[in-house]
């Protein structure tokens, strides 16, 4: 049997006839940019996440450059972000001339509030804290610490669509909530695309200009800004999928269940407490042989990855981004330990149980 990582052809095939049904209309009509259909996705998925407004960009890295640039973020600044995230949750504050401060983080993988509390400075001016896996960081105490320090939160809820804390969605917690639509996240739409949310009113009327060259009407531009919309039709495809994803999500969650059930007893796996209602947009085990897992998977035909292998403090690039060398033991560590295994809707329960009977199989033989 073959077990892919994802499988977004299959996927492709469930909403067929309603994308090339929106297709087809919006091409007819010839409205690509900034039309109803983003006005509507916008309006459904500020609903969703129970925020007062969401905006359409062209990828979620720009959710978090636009946050930092409507905070007035940049050089002279500090910000605090986890050392094992994906590579954008960097460069967007490096792009803004502010400085990188990395944070360590806890088992879960999601960035440690004790390790934020020691970096705090006079520079600080904001925490990105990173719900890694699709599972809420420690958020309560992350709030505490940004309003004793008066210091702003930036969500990279990138991984996180539909994720809940205390019934409250990612999203809705920080000043921003920044959200990639890229084909490998739970909600995605055919190519590159984001969605941030706020409940501030300036914010929301910064972005807005921000995301369309800084022009406040046709022919007037008030900055110079970016061109980073999220079209039409990827919005007329984000809304189709965002209709149907509790019932995604539901079957994330519903294959971390059968993987803890059956591999808790081989390695630790990723166990939601009563408060939280983790996506598992990944499903991370640790052990530390790995590497020798994942080539003897392979073999199998299921494939796995490692998110991610090289902290983001160890990355070349950091070496210009003037951040002062130190070691952060529990991200190095973990970092050789982790392992994805394959985790997607369309993913059987057939290929699950193959996935689980591998690895008992290769626990039998080390
Ligand atoms: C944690 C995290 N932050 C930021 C991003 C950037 O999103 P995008 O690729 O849409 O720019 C991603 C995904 O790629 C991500 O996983």
């Amino acid at each position: 049997m073959k077990v892919p990582f994802v499988n977004l052809g299959l996927q492709y095939k469930n909403y067929k006839t309603k994308i090339i049904k929106a297709f087809d209309r919006i091409s007819s009509e010839g409205n690509y940019i900034l039309g109803k259909d983003l006005l509507k996705f916008e309006k459904d998925f500020a609903k969703f996440c129970g925020t007062r407004y969401a905006i359409g960009l062209g990828n979620g890295s720009d959710a978090i450059s636009f946050s930092l640039l409507s905070l007035n973020i940049g050089k002279g600044d500090e910000v605090i972000i986890p050392a094992n995230s994906f590579v954008a949750t960097a460069w967007t504050v490096a792009n803004t001339g502010a400085k990188i401060v990395y944070a360590d983080v806890n088992n879960d993988l999601n960035i440690d509030p004790i390790s934020v509390k020691k970096l705090i400075t006079k520079k600080t001016k904001a925490i990105i804290p990173v719900h890694l896996t699709g599972k809420i960081c420690d958020i309560d105490e992350l709030i505490y610490i940004a309003k004793q320090n008066k210091i702003h939160l930036i969500e990279d809820s990138a991984q996180s669509v539909g994720a809940e804390y205390k019934n409250k969605k990612s999203g809705s917690f920080g000043i921003t909530g920044c959200f990639s639509l890229h084909p490998l996240k739970n909600l995605h739409v055919h190519g590159d695309g984001g969605i941030l949310t706020t409940n501030d009113k300036n914010i929301y009327e910064y972005i807005n200009k921000i995301r369309n060259h800084g022009l406040k009407n046709r022919d007037e531009c008030e900055f110079w800004g970016y061109n980073s919309r999220l079209d039409n039709i990827q919005a007329a495809i984000a809304r189709i999928k965002l209709k149907s994803i509790n019932k995604i999500n539901n079957r994330f969650r519903k294959i971390a269940r059968m993987y803890n059930n059956e591999l808790k007893t081989y390695f630790e796996v990723p166990i939601d407490d009563d408060n939280r209602k983790s996506i598992f947009h990944r499903y991370i085990i640790k052990y530390s042989k790995r590497d020798k897992l994942k080539k003897y998977l392979q073999k199998k035909g299921i494939e796995t990855k490692i998110n991610y292998p090289i902290p983001l403090h160890k990355q070349e690039a950091s070496r210009t981004t003037n951040f002062k060398k130190k070691s952060l033991k529990n991200t190095e560590q973990l970092s050789k330990k982790i392992l994805s295994l394959p985790i997607y809707y369309e993913m059987t329960d057939k290929q699950v149980e193959y996935v689980i009977w591998q690895i008992k199989n290769y626990f039998k033989k080390h």
